[in-house]
């Protein structure tokens, strides 16, 4: 596909809900309360606010900007913009390792749950235990090929949609879902919260306990969101690309921060409270909210009607972002090794399923292997949430902050002084300054586990 005839998304909103489909996915409700838990609570989630407004958007902004301004997918920004230091295309490269393997996980989990609205409509967890609910997921994610099988059919969708292309496949499925899926989570807030004994989960959420706070915690918190805004691993690089130059990057990045953040605390509101009203234990990990949220339904009027919607949108959501992390590698595979769309998707997507066929049986057969301690599934988690993103992260603040020249990204941000850009310095002295030292710190602190 030459510049000419690339085609981008056809308006702000557009893009926001693209970007934002890109960004709301299980990384808000399953992950984010899973983290939260095992790192405490309250103090984790204040400085996990804190990353996401004082490094995020900015570096959101920077992520968009690049690649807007080099029009190609995540290794071609890093030719066009850097034509001279060749080093830099290693970013591009870790960006696509990163999606592979996020993506290979991902799509585990994003097959759990379309799972969990099949068996939510078949009844199954119909005036069952807390322990008995636990128990089935227990036993369908160590099932030898059920979750496989889920998966797949999730990548083969992920599949169909990108193959269509960007405005008619990506920007019209986000538009829609987002307004509904989060009416849906302010229900279940709700009747979380009036659970007995649903107090103390308010407690954990929003009562800091800065004791529980060490650098690992911190890290993860950085990890998680990075991960969650999507950043550091090339989405925003591709999807920046399709952002029409008259739109406010500013603007686009707070409004999908606010909208992301607002959901995974929204998402904690209604674990949590739950959690604790069931006698589970916040620290249970990856299936935290696949063993809690089915007692909540159960707990509720209509709920099972209640939950085959919820795991249908939260489905959707995963999907929003399945696509995004796809279209990244497919983006590369078009431009770069000159692939049809159709070729590069389906290329990438059996890759993928490979290697997530291994993630989900990491579950059952494979839980045997494990590699520092960790199952391959937690493993590749681990590794990309702790530790490739935040290094992406920080080699793209140096690169936007110390690479490109102040002409260059004043003109990019500013649509060539079109746009009003009284924020300039303070962004600039952000990605300059604050990102590169922040993240470097808790990158090393992090991965030597200090303890404050
Ligand atoms: N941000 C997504 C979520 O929170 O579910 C996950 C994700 C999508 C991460 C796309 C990275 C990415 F490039």
């Amino acid at each position: 596909m030459g510049n000419s005839e690339r085609k981008g998304f056809a308006s702000s909103f557009g893009a926001i809900a693209a970007a934002a489909g890109s960004a709301i996915g299980l990384g808000n409700i399953w992950r984010f309360p899973y983290t939260v838990g095992a790192n405490g609570g309250g103090a984790f989630l204040c400085i996990y606010i804190l990353f996401v407004f004082l490094l995020g958007v900015p570096l959101m902004m920077g992520e968009l900007m690049v690649g807007r301004k080099a029009q190609k997918d995540v290794l071609g920004a890093y030719k066009v913009l850097s034509p001279t230091h060749k080093g830099w295309l290693s970013l591009g490269w870790l960006s696509l390792i990163t999606a592979f393997l996020i993506y290979s996980f991902y799509s585990v989990v994003a097959g759990w749950t379309v799972n969990y609205v099949v068996l939510s409509a078949s009844g199954r967890f119909m005036g069952e235990t807390p322990a008995a609910i636990s128990q089935i997921f227990a036993e369908f994610t160590s099932h030898p090929w059920i979750p496989v099988l889920y998966m797949g059919i999730f990548v083969a969708l992920t599949a169909i949609i990108v193959t269509k292309g960007v405005q008619k496949g990506i920007e019209k499925s986000c538009k829609v879902l987002m307004p509904v899926l989060f009416i849906l989570m302010f229900v279940l807030c709700i009747r979380s919260v009036t659970l007995p004994g649903a107090s103390k989960g308010i407690d954990f959420l929003f009562n800091p306990d800065f004791s529980k706070i060490n650098g690992g915690a911190i890290l993860s918190a950085l990890g998680q969101a990075l991960f969650s805004l999507s950043l550091g691993m090339g989405c925003l690089v591709t999807y920046g690309s399709y952002i029409r130059k008259q739109d406010n990057l500013l603007k686009t990045s707070v409004v999908i921060a606010s909208a992301d953040t607002l959901i995974a605390v929204m998402s904690g509101v209604a674990i949590f409270p739950a959690v604790f009203a069931f006698g589970l234990s916040p620290a249970s990990g990856p299936s935290l909210v696949y063993e809690v949220l089915p007692n909540v339904f159960n707990a509720m009027a209509f709920g099972t009607v209640f939950a085959v919607f919820f795991f249908l949108l939260l489905s959707i959501a995963a999907l929003t972002s399945t696509i995004s992390l796809l279209e990244i590698l497919v983006a590369w595979g078009v431009e770069e090794l000159h692939q049809s769309r159709t070729k590069a998707t389906i290329l990438c997507s059996t890759g993928i399923f490979l290697l997530g066929a291994v993630c989900a049986l990491s579950f059952g057969p494979l839980s045997h292997i494990t590699i520092c301690g960790l199952t391959i599934f937690d493993l590749f988690d681990k590794l990309t949430a702790t530790y490739f993103m935040p290094i992406g992260a920080l080699a793209l603040a140096v690169f936007i902050g110390w690479h490109l020249t102040k002409e260059e990204t004043f003109d990019e941000l500013s649509n060539s002084g079109s746009l009003k850009c009284s924020y300039y310095k303070a962004w600039r002295f952000i990605v300059r300054y604050i990102a590169p030292i922040a993240l470097f710190v808790v990158l090393v602190a992090g991965s030597l586990g200090i303890e404050f």
